[in-house]
């Protein structure tokens, strides 16, 4: 059994928000804690799957039995991997085991977990930026499996370790702003730290909320890129929730249904559904087009999420992160449907399902998309000397062919695809 904490949005304090028990069976059950909800807290931590009432026990129907919030509160393959080198657990662990030995200090979102009726909160610090040098090249030293250049910075690196994705990761701290910092390794064919960096510059050139990044270089002519945590503003942290948690799909998938049920479409419902306003619903329309037009197909579930916003007092789908273009050749499909049924890169995919996004009319998303698609290409020219060399003409290549694809032979004036009625 753990007691889960959170760092109540309001006050800043951390609280214990309820117990989570898993059995020998595989059954996980959370309930919120009568304290919790006596000292009149209303904010539920999984909008979708945990409602915010008493006496209620609610069993994980996915997992092997952790809450969908737990687990996006858990590390995915990079962390994984470091806690069974450290635990020595086999490739079948639990998906609990991974969140009761990942540590609260980088862990996602504003949910922490211990053993004590107590929130404990020591250890939640982040190293500070001036020492991301070393840190880095242990991180690199360790996806390598090479021996400790600074065991104490290993061990520090060891004992985080919580947050999600397979690349080698670590937070640090500037002042009130936190970083995420992930270094190109020595199989990546390009230097994707860099690509990175100038991607998520891209979106907010396109006019789209992408969290900021800056690239680094480092010692050997390759860097890292630093991504703004939205999850972090000083001692606050906020509460977040991937889109595969609003979905109620695993990710990676298991089932068919974890395949199906991942959705652009379905997601802008979902944000509907848990009270973000219409201006995000369009904002994930726009990701879509923009992943289309540079070519990320690493667009899956985990790649998108919400955080919840006390200024706004509701959940809001959060700066875009990870959005990537493929270094391989340029994708035909994306992870998630475009439309219901569809995953292919068109036109027509992108506008079939347009109600679902809240536009009102074909014309309104056809007029979106082709304002979009043209400020994605124009604003290439901003970012081009910011990707790396060896990227350059690719993606100068991809963004010219996908937006001939994309805009159709309606062209940027976008007439309706309709015939006129004679
Ligand atoms: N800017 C951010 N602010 C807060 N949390 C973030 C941010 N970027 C990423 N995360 C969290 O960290 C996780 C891992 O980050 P990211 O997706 O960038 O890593 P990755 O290893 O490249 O992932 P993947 O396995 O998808 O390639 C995300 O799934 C998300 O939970
Ligand atoms: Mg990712």
């Amino acid at each position: 059994m753990v007691y889960v904490y959170l760092q109540r949005p309001d006050n800043g304090q951390w609280v214990v928000v309820g117990r989570y028990a898993h059995d020998r069976g595989g059954i996980g059950r959370f309930r919120y804690a009568p304290s919790y909800i006596e000292s009149g807290a209303r904010w539920t931590i999984d909008p979708v799957n945990l409602p915010l009432v008493a006496d209620r026990e609610w069993t994980a129907p996915r997992y092997a039995g952790l809450h969908d919030i737990l687990r996006d509160a858990s590390p995915d393959a990079w962390g994984q991997g470091l806690i069974r080198r450290e635990t020595g657990v086999g490739e079948n662990a639990t998906p609990f085991h991974y969140l009761l030995n990942s540590g609260n200090g980088d862990r996602w979102g504003a949910l922490a977990v211990g053993t004590g009726r107590k929130p404990n909160i020591a250890g939640l610090g982040s190293p500070r930026i001036d020492t991301l040098d070393d840190l880095v090249k242990e991180l690199l030293a360790i996806a390598n499996h090479q021996p400790a250049i600074n065991p104490s910075v290993r061990r520090r690196l060891f004992a985080t370790a919580s947050l999600g994705g397979v690349r080698p990761k670590l937070t640090v701290r500037d002042g009130d702003t936190y970083w995420l910092a992930k270094p190109t390794i020595h199989t990546d064919i390009t230097d994707i730290a860099r690509l990175e960096a100038a991607t998520q510059r891209w979106g907010s050139e396109a006019g789209l909320n992408f969290a900021q990044a800056t690239y680094r270089s480092m010692e050997g002519g390759r860097g890292v890129v630093l991504v703004k945590r939205f999850d972090r503003e000083g001692p606050q942290r906020f509460m977040t929730a991937s889109s595969a948690t609003l979905l109620q799909v695993q990710y990676p998938p298991v089932t068919p249904a974890d395949v199906a049920g991942a959705s652009y479409p379905r997601l802008a419902e979902e944000l509907r559904r848990i009270g973000a306003p219409s201006e995000d619903w369009k904002e994930l329309f726009g990701r879509m087009v923009f992943n289309a037009m540079v070519g990320n197909d690493d667009d899956h579930c985990r790649n998108h999420a919400v955080y919840y916003r006390e200024r706004d007092g509701a959940w809001r789908l959060s700066p875009a992160f990870d959005v990537v273009p493929s270094t391989e050749d340029t994708p035909k499909t994306l992870q998630l449907q475009l439309s219901r049924g569809s995953r292919e890169i068109s036109r027509v995919s992108i506008l079939a399902d347009y109600r679902r996004f809240g536009f009102h009319a074909i014309e309104e998303a056809q007029r979106f998309m082709g304002t979009l698609i043209e400020r994605i290409a124009d604003t290439f020219d901003i970012i081009r000397d910011q990707l790396p060399p060896d990227m350059v003409e690719v993606m100068e290549l991809r963004v010219q062919t996908n937006k001939v694809l994309l805009l159709g032979e309606a062209g940027p004036e976008n007439k309706p695809a309709r015939k006129p009625k004679p």
